[in-house]
């Protein structure tokens, strides 16, 4: 018998998606984001070109108010105080101002933009390990919250109030161990060695401040509100025997900012796998830990929070465009960005979501995207599934709102322009692009070279 010749079959090609599949099947569609808020991404290029930061007043109300009320509904006396290094433009400082915030300060130039904002002296606090002479006689007339760092400054301090022959009301900063890494031990007075009491005893008998507040500012991007706890905890300790052994009555406790946004750190910063907390978890944590506060309810001092990154992170987009696409060596696909590390410093710690603003076909492949700087470090994000991106096609990066615009850069290019989209869906310019001028404003050329 011969054996049967197996059918023939018209062969075929089958696309291969290597990369593409996990356990859970597919890597999830792409979905392109095609507008902030309601508003065209095309609609915000055209206006104020690209690359563009946007920030949206919607989230950053809505973020606002949510941690307010957390805190509120806990503890009766709440002050929140823009941190106005977080994001510092004008427009984004008057919105937290309308909402009610007070302003944190720490320099004398974060000062005088609270000011020209029109926040008043009284509603400042005035924090940082370097205030000048200057800066803290303005302070002391102006009846601003100072928060002192350090006994050099307390020494200062002194001297004005002795110049002015005024006693003004201060607050000093604590640091402490709370269950925070890395533990921020740099500012402040340490509580644990009973260096803050000593500067209190300090204080007491110079005889030329009084003391109405205690500071502290655990860390940043703290995952875990058990640090928040525990440093309550400590405050309202130390609090108890200030009042028990020396008679003071506190106004405020401040506890600073470093509550985590939704922003995610790359693993190597990661302590463990956490999740961001909701607002609800970190109110709780913190007035959990200064309910151990010996002061009856009506006497409660202020609680105030200066929290920045929580609250603005996600109200920012940066809006970057497609300058070119190649290979490197490796095979990895990688695409040129006009946007890179001068604009998005976080880029360094943080894996930031990357969303095409327009449909991309394609099949996703390993890419890395730069930006535009001739640097090896201008890495936006070193791994990422994306299809091929097309010259001229948009991404988002998000979420940037916090330390990006006011740490970006002119370095080799020029700063872009910020737009803030309102409550009603309109838009506006709230910083415009850079140009040459804005680089060389300051220089001069000497005669000889002229
Ligand atoms: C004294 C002080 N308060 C508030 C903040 C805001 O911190 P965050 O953005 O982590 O909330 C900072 C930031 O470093 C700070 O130094």
């Amino acid at each position: 018998m011969t054996a049967k010749k197996p059918a023939y079959e018209r062969p075929s090609i089958q696309r291969h998606r290597a990369g593409a599949m996990n356990k859970m099947g597919a890597i999830p569609a792409l979905r392109p984001q095609r507008d902030i808020d309601g508003v065209p991404v095309q609609e915000l290029i055209d206006a104020y070109g690209s690359p563009l930061f946007v920030y949206s007043e919607r989230t950053i109300v809505n973020k606002y108010r949510e941690l307010r009320d957390a805190v509120k509904r806990h503890w009766p006396k709440v002050q929140m105080a823009w941190s106005y290094k977080t994001c510092y433009l004008d427009a984004i400082c008057r919105i937290y101002h309308r909402e009610g915030s007070w302003a944190e300060a720490v320099s004398e130039v974060e000062v005088h933009k609270a000011m020209r904002n029109g926040v008043p002296t009284n509603k400042i606090i005035f924090n940082g390990p370097h205030k000048s002479e200057e800066g803290l006689e303005e302070a002391i007339r102006g009846g601003m919250k100072i928060n002192i760092d350090h006994f050099d400054e307390m020494a200062l301090l002194e001297q004005i109030a002795e110049r002015l022959g005024v006693v003004p009301e201060v607050g000093i900063r604590l640091n402490m161990a709370a269950g925070a890494i890395p533990r921020w031990d740099r500012f402040g007075f340490n509580l644990d060695s009973g260096q803050a009491w000593d500067a209190v005893r300090r204080m007491l008998g110079g005889g030329r401040l009084r003391l109405v507040g205690l500071h502290a500012h655990l860390g940043t991007f703290i995952l875990d509100p058990e640090a928040y706890r525990e440093g309550a905890r400590k405050i309202a300790t130390f609090a108890n025997k200030l009042r028990a052994e020396l008679g003071i009555r506190l106004d405020y406790i401040d506890l600073g900012g470093g509550f985590a946004s939704k922003s995610r750190l790359k693993s190597q910063y990661l302590p463990g796998e956490q999740a961001t907390p909701a607002p609800t978890q970190y109110a709780e944590a913190v007035t959990d830990g200064l309910s151990a506060l010996e002061y009856r309810h009506d006497e409660l001092p202020v609680l105030i929070l200066e929290t920045g990154r929580a609250l603005i992170d996600e109200a920012g987009t940066l809006i970057a465009s497609t300058i070119a696409n190649k290979r490197l060596a490796d095979g990895r696909r990688a695409v040129i960005l006009d946007a890179g590390v001068n604009v998005l410093f976080t880029s360094f710690w943080y894996r930031h979501n990357i969303v095409p603003a327009q449909p991309v076909p394609g099949t996703p492949e390993p890419s890395v995207l730069f930006g535009p700087l001739c640097m090896n470090i201008d890495v936006v994000c070193d791994h990422i599934l994306l299809p091929p991106l097309n010259v001229g096609d948009k991404v988002l990066i998000k979420p940037v709102g916090a330390y990006n615009v006011t740490q970006s850069m002119q370095f080799i290019h020029l700063r872009p322009a910020v737009a803030l989209i309102g409550l009603d869906g309109q838009h506006a310019e709230i910083r415009r692009v850079e140009t040459l001028d804005d680089l060389v404003i300051g220089e001069s050329v000497p005669d000889w070279l002229k």
